[in-house]
C-alpha cells in the first residue's frame, strides 16, 4: 500500500478510507484494552490520533512507545469520538520503526527558545519551529512565483567574490591551507593562501552580479545566502542570512518603491492564504496582534517619506532616543520602530538618504548631498528592505569611487556597463529572515533560520 502523508489524510472527507502512513509519536495514553497514540510526520501542524487496541499483533510492544519513537500504521479513517479532532485512525497494523529512550529532550512540556537553540538539530520537531520552517519553505516558493509571474529571470550569483558590494569591510575572507601547512592532522594549520591569486571573500550581496544581468536580460533576481562579519549581537543580525535581490533595467526609484511594496504585500497575503494553520499557532502563542499586523502589511498604503522629513518627525517626537538623529546619521532600530509603530502605524519607505552614509553605487541626487536610496521599514522588525536607483553616469560613478577610495581597476567590469549602453536601473535586497520574523511574530533572527550563525556561536 502506498504511504500517505498526514496532511493529506486530514483533508479526507470519506470515513472508511484505508491509509498507510509513518511518523513520530508525540504522546501515548493507555486504557485497559486500547491506546491512543498521537502521531506527527512533519507535513503539517496537526497530529493524527491512532486508536490501537489489544487485538493488534504485538500490542504489548505498542504500550512501550515513547515520545519521539517512530511508527508505521495501516488503518481505517473513522470519525473521532473525542473532542478536538474530526478524524482518527483505527489501526489494523502497527509496526514499530524505532523506540526513543526517555532521554529524548523534547518531552511534552513547554521549552524556552533559549533551550531549543541549544538543540537546533531537534527543534524543528516542535510545533512552533515546525510551523516556522514550513512557512519559510512556502515563502521561498512565493518569492520565485512573484518574480516569475512578472517576467523576471532567476540569476545564480556567486558566493565567492573579489569585491565588497556594500563597502563596509564586514567580510569573511576565503583562504586555503598552505601546501606545507601542518594541515588538519596536528599542529596549527597555516591558512595564508589566496587560492584565486587575490583576496576573495564570501559575498555580502549579489547586487553587483545582478546589475550585470539586469543590463543584459532586463529584469532579474537572485535569492541566496549572503555573509556579513558584523560584530553586532542584535536580535535581527546574523552572520549568514538569505537575501532576495531583484534588479530592474529602465527602472527609477519611484518604480523600485512600487515593486518593493507590491512584493511585501504579495508575500504577506500569500502566507495568510497558504499557511493559515501554522499562522494561527503564532497568532495564539507568539504575538496576539499578528493577524492585524499582517492585514495592515498586506493592504495599507505604505508611507513615502524623504529621509530629511523622517529626521524632523523624530526630532519633534519629544521622545528621548538612545542615539540622537541629525542629517548624516543612519536611522537606528529605535527610530525605525518609532516611525512605523508609533507615528504612522504602518510600513514606511524612507528615501533620499545622505550620500555619506551610503555605498558607492547609489545614484547621486541633484542636490549633491543625498542619493536615490530607499529603505522599507515595517512594524516590529524595522528595516526589511534596502535598495536604490544605481548610478548610471560613468563620470559621476568614477568620482564617487575616487571619493570613497575604491580602485577603478578592480571594478573595470562594473564600469564597462556604464560605458556600453548604460541605462537607469534600480533594485533592492529583502532580508529573508526578517520577512519570516515579520510574518511569524518571532523576534529573534536565531529562531527563524535553521542553523543560526552569530558571533561566537557555531555548533551545528
Ligand atoms: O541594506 P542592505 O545592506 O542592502 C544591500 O545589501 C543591497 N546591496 C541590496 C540591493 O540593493 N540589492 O541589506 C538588504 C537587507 C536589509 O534591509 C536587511 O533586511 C537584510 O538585508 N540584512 C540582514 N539580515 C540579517 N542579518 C544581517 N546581518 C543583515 N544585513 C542586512
Ligand atoms: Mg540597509
Amino acid at each position: 500500500m502506498k504511504r500517505t502523508k498526514i496532511i493529506e489524510i486530514l483533508k479526507s472527507d470519506v470515513p472508511g478510507d484505508k491509509f498507510f502512513f509513518k511518523g513520530w509519536v508525540r504522546t501515548r495514553r493507555d486504557s485497559k484494552t486500547f491506546s491512543f497514540i498521537e502521531i506527527n510526520d512533519g507535513s503539517c501542524l496537526k497530529n493524527i490520533q491512532v486508536v490501537a487496541d489489544d487485538t493488534l499483533e504485538h500490542y504489548e510492544d505498542i504500550k512501550k512507545l515513547t515520545t519521539g519513537s517512530a511508527i508505521a500504521v495501516t488503518g481505517t479513517l473513522i470519525e473521532s469520538r473525542g473532542k478536538g479532532q474530526k478524524w482518527e485512525i483505527q489501526a489494523e497494523k502497527a509496526e514499530i520503526i524505532s523506540i526513543a529512550p526517555d532521554t529524548y529532550p523534547l518531552q511534552k512540556k513547554r521549552h524556552t527558545d533559549e533551550f531549543l537553540r541549544t538543540i537546533a538539530h531537534l527543534r524543528p520537531r516542535t510545533n512552533k519551529y515546525g510551523a516556522a520552517f514550513r512557512i519559510r519553505s512556502e515563502l521561498s516558493y512565493a518569492v520565485h512565483k512573484f518574480f516569475r509571474d512578472r517576467g523576471f529571470r532567476y540569476l545564480h550569483s556567486p558566493i565567492i567574490t573579489g569585491s565588497d558590494c556594500e563597502g563596509a569591510g564586514e567580510m569573511f575572507r576565503v583562504t586555503t591551507l598552505a601546501p606545507d601547512s601542518p594541515s588538519k592532522k596536528d599542529g596549527k594549520p597555516d591558512y595564508a593562501q589566496d587560492f584565486f591569486g587575490k583576496e576573495t571573500n564570501l559575498t555580502v550581496s549579489g547586487q553587483l552580479s545582478a546589475e550585470m544581468f539586469a543590463l543584459s536580460l532586463g529584469d532579474v533576481y537572485t535569492f541566496g545566502p549572503t555573509f556579513r562579519a558584523e560584530n553586532s549581537n542584535t536580535r535581527r543580525h546574523a552572520a549568514e542570512f538569505w537575501m532576495v535581490e531583484p534588479e530592474m533595467a529602465f527602472c527609477d526609484l519611484t518604480e523600485n518603491m512600487e515593486i518593493a511594496e507590491a512584493f511585501i504585500k504579495y508575500l504577506s497575503s500569500y502566507v495568510m492564504e497558504e499557511c493559515p494553520e501554522d499562522l494561527e499557532l503564532f497568532a495564539k502563542f507568539v504575538d496576539k496582534t499578528l493577524m492585524r499586523t499582517l492585514e495592515n502589511i498586506a493592504s495599507s498604503e505604505y508611507v513615502r517619506l524623504p529621509y530629511k522629513a523622517a529626521v524632523k518627525i523624530l526630532n519633534r517626537s519629544g521622545k528621548k532616543f538612545d542615539y540622537p538623529v541629525d542629517f548624516g546619521k543612519d536611522l537606528q532600530s529605535e527610530h525605525e520602530r518609532h516611525l512605523t509603530e508609533k507615528h504612522f502605524k504602518k510600513p514606511v519607505i524612507v528615501y533620499d538618504y545622505p550620500k555619506d552614509i551610503k555605498p558607492f553605487y547609489m545614484r547621486v541626487n541633484d542636490d549633491g548631498e543625498t542619493v536615490a536610496a530607499m529603505d522599507v521599514l515595517v512594524p516590529g522588525v524595522g528595516e526589511i528592505i534596502g535598495g536604490s536607483q544605481r548610478e548610471e553616469r560613468l563620470d559621476v560613478l568614477k568620482s564617487r569611487m575616487n571619493e570613497m577610495g575604491l580602485s577603478q581597476e578592480n571594478y573595470w567590469w562594473y564600469l564597462d556597463t556604464r560605458k556600453f549602453g548604460t541605462v537607469p536601473h534600480s533594485g533592492f535586497g529583502l532580508g529573508f529572515e526578517r520577512l519570516i520574523m515579520l510574518v511569524t511574530g518571532i523576534r529573534n533572527i536565531r529562531d527563524v533560520i535553521p542553523f543560526p550563525r552569530t558571533p561566537n556561536s557555531i555548533e551545528f
